[in-house]
């Protein structure tokens, strides 16, 4: 024994460390500490979910933009604190005005808190709301790794520049997804969240009103009946309003979304271009989830525990916030 299964077992861990990113994270993580941590995030997540069709799109894109912003840390939930030299996510372009769902995950802290003290991370908090919100909107489940720690800093400079902003071109976006070690496959699939949700109008109003700087130029990747709708509903100059990332399906998780795009019904440019742009291999991708909702919500899932492995805090390495608005 000893050596000849040490040896093979060492080399195995490191290749899975490698091919998952971090192999610290386990599905059973709270299941002797906070056994019903996903039970009672779901139930409060069903409940905020009756009054606001929306939650559970609002919910899940947090997540997203915690991962994105050196790595899955709980920092797009710390409030703005200059004196400890905490600069809000909140307020940076992507988030202001724009990201929610921040009571809901204040309401699972406090009755984790009640229940298993000190033992769930808001990190962890944010990667359980994810999956039960796209569950609880049709989408598929997935076994969510745990044992994330929350981090001690936020950087809104850091979210301007991480976060993918609707006119980026595709190799920007495949570059911002290639940092975190998500390929292709994974920004097409992830983009698939786009198929709940909405985006202000102020969002595309150039590529409806303005498009590349030319006044009164549409984008023309856009079917005609599809603009005249969205013009009616943002029209020019005027940056309030919404409308729904997926004009087909609004408040399900599906693949409708691919369907749109293959009809030119992209909302937002960085969801046409995916299909738009011709010999990309997004093209052939977008054409494989249009086809096989299977095929989607596999990739997805797949996707996004990838998405939720990036640069965790494990260990003894952060903290586990009592408050997921406020360092300890
Ligand atoms: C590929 C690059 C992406 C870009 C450029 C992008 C951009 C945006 C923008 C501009 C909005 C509308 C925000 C507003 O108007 O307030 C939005 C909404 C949303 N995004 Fe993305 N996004 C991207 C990828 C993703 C990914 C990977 C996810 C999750 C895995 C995601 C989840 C969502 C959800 C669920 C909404 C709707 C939120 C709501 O209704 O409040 N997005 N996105
Ligand atoms: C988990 O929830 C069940 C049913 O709601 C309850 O009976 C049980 O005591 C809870 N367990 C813990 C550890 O809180
Ligand atoms: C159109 O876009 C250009 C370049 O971004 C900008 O300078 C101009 O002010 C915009 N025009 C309107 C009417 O918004």
């Amino acid at each position: 024994m000893g050596l000849s299964n040490t040896i093979p077992s060492l080399l195995l861990s490191i290749w899975l460390f490698g091919v998952l990113g971090n192999a610290h994270l386990t599905a059973e993580f709270y299941s002797k500490t906070c056994p019903n941590a996903t039970v009672i995030a779901r139930g409060l997540i069903t409940r905020a979910s009756r009054s606001d069709v929306r939650l559970t799109a609002k919910v899940m894109r947090l997540h997203f933009h915690d991962c994105f912003v050196n790595g899955c840390d709980g920092s797009v939930l710390l409030d703005a604190a200059p004196a400890d030299g905490v600069e809000g996510e909140k307020e940076a372009f992507q988030n202001f005005n724009s990201l929610d769902g921040f009571k809901v995950i204040d309401d699972i802290k406090t009755a984790l808190e009640k229940v298993c003290p000190g033992v769930v991370s808001c990190a962890d908090i944010l990667a359980i709301a994810a999956e039960v919100s796209v569950s609880l909107a049709g989408g598929p489940s997935w076994d969510v790794l745990l044992g994330r720690r929350d981090g001690r800093t936020a950087s809104r400079s850091d979210a301007e520049a991480a976060l993918p902003l609707g006119p980026d071109s595709l190799e920007i976006l495949t570059s911002k997804f290639s940092v975190h070690n998500l390929d292709t496959t994974d920004l097409v699939a992830l983009s698939g969240a786009h198929t709940f949700g909405r985006v202000q109008c102020g969002v595309i109003t150039n590529r409806l009103h303005n498009f590349s700087g030319n006044n009164g130029q549409s984008d023309p990747s856009i079917e005609p009946k599809f603009l005249q709708t969205l013009r009616r509903k943002c029209p020019q100059g005027i940056q309030t309003g919404r409308v729904n990332l997926d004009p087909k399906s609004p408040d399900s998780f599906d693949n409708d979304y691919y369907k749109n795009l293959q009809n030119h019904r992209g909302v937002i440019d960085s969801d046409q271009i995916l299909y738009s742009s011709t010999g990309a291999p997004t093209v052939s991708l977008v054409n494989r989830y249009a086809k096989s909702q299977r095929n989607f919500f596999r990739a997805f899932a797949r996707s996004m525990i990838k998405m939720g492995n990036v640069r965790v805090l494990t260990g003894s390495d952060g903290e586990i916030r009592r408050d997921c608005r406020r360092v300890n």
